[in-house]
């Protein structure tokens, strides 16, 4: 097939897909379903062309096991400070000037940046942190209670639980979290670019006052630890705690509030899968996997090809965007058969929800922690709880951001 797409842009068209260039990202019709304008993406694997907000030709990775193959490959880049590197919303090409801590830098400066903050992240440590997670959301449901019904679930319950977890385990006081939600939100879904810049600032001097706070007299808390250990050391300076601390407070809260809002809309939409996670609670950790693979919320990674890569016949050129569609690649029939349907008995583990290789969702475990707990005890607690509006009239995020609940009016 010809490559029909014209643009402005000087790089090297990525050429030879099967299918022609999609506009992408899209924003879905459904919360829970990538949208039907990505089923020409569905059914072009391992990779699809698309054209990015900008006009940009880019790759979108369909395929998953290509999937898994290049997220593992350092010859693909995630430092956004690069010439040409990708972006899918002008909100996102903004914040380009910085570096992003972790997620926007490569090894190997990146493996110093994770082994700083590892031990705090590991599967022990959320399993230890459970309690503390169990009596975060029991406090938050006694208050919604005691309030309603109705309620609105994502300021009630979806927001604060991941937030004063995260708060928790950073050492930032959640009696600022009017502050630092708003910021994380106007970050990552802000109206004007000069916003998303904006928050930026706003949040590092935030986190910078609160780090020189800190250097003072630690208290307790990863951000307390980082000081003591790292920054008086000389292993770090203050800008790149800054930054550490930015992107652990709002990939700290605002995935998983997004994951507790679609992921509770989506049972109560589907209520015969509600109905068998009543009967066998044991399937509630294979169920936030699946619903995790199914969700995709973070859909659109991005990367910039630094060398050439052949992947099944097709060139993927040094200087071309690449970009990982999570919900396209999560629904890889040849991985997950009837990819659309909710089923709690697949193993859904491998799913790319999380993303894959050396950026691996850092806080997984964590997250599968607060979900495990907030959907079992909002499901225990609230056996009636119910959809308080027409479903198709409950506002969702728009497709250039991460997938999530708007609002969620709920009743029982
Ligand atoms: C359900 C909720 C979550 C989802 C869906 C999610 C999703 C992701 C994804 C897809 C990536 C990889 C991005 C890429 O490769 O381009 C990532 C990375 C990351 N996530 Fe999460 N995340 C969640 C919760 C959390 C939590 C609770 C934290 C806690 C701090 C966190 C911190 C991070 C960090 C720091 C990175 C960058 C890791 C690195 O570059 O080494 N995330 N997340």
């Amino acid at each position: 097939m010809t490559d029909t797409h014209t643009t402005p842009d000087t790089h090297t068209a990525p050429g030879g897909g099967a299918t022609e260039p999609v506009a992408f990202p899209r924003d879905r019709a459904c919360p829970y379903h990538p949208p039907a304008a990505y089923d020409p993406l569905r059914a072009a694997r391992p990779l699809a062309r698309i054209t990015l907000f900008d006009g940009r030709p880019a790759w979108l990775v369909t395929g998953h096991a290509a999937a898994r193959r290049l997220l593992a490959d350092q010859r693909l880049s995630t430092d956004r400070t690069r010439d040409g590197f990708p972006a899918t919303s002008a909100r996102l090409a903004a914040v380009r000037d910085r570096r992003t801590a972790l997620l926007g830098v490569d090894d190997p400066e990146h493996r110093t940046q994770r082994r700083m903050v590892l031990p705090e992240f590991t599967l022990k440590r959320a399993t230890a942190l459970r309690p503390r997670i169990q009596g975060i959301v029991d406090e938050r449901l006694d208050a919604m209670i005691a309030q309603g019904p109705p309620a609105e679930l994502v300021t009630d319950f979806a927001l604060p639980v991941p937030s004063m977890v995260i708060c928790a385990l950073l050492g930032v006081p959640y009696a600022d979290h009017d502050f630092f939600e708003e910021q994380s939100r106007r970050l990552l879904r802000g109206p004007r670019p000069a916003d998303t810049q904006d928050a930026r600032d706003r949040l590092e001097a935030y986190l910078g006052e609160l780090i020189d706070r800190k250097s003072g007299t630690p208290g307790e808390g990863l951000l307390d630890d980082l000081v003591r250990q790292q920054l008086s050391e000389g292993a770090v300076d203050r800008e790149q705690l800054v930054a550490l601390a930015v992107i652990l407070l709002v990939a700290g809260h605002e995935t998983t509030a997004n994951m507790i809002s679609l992921g509770t809309y989506t049972l109560l939409s589907n209520p015969r899968r509600l109905a068998e996670l009543r009967e066998d609670p044991a399937l509630l950790p294979g169920a936030v996997e699946e619903l995790m693979r199914v969700l995709s919320i973070a859909d659109g990674l991005l990367r910039l090809a630094t060398e050439d890569i052949e992947v099944d016949g097709q060139n993927i050129r040094a200087g071309d965007g690449v970009v990982f569609s999570t919900s396209v690649i999560n629904r890889d029939e040849t991985v997950y058969p009837d990819p659309d349907a909710l089923d709690w008995h697949r193993p859904a583990r491998h799913h790319v929800a999380f993303g894959f290789g050396i950026h691996q969702c850092l806080g997984q475990n964590l997250a599968r922690a607060e979900l495990e707990i907030a959907l079992r005890t909002l499901f225990e607690r609230l056996p009636s709880l119910r959809l308080a509006a027409p479903a198709e009239e409950i506002p969702f995020k728009p497709g250039d951001t991460i997938q999530g609940m708007l609002e969620l009016p709920v009743a029982w």
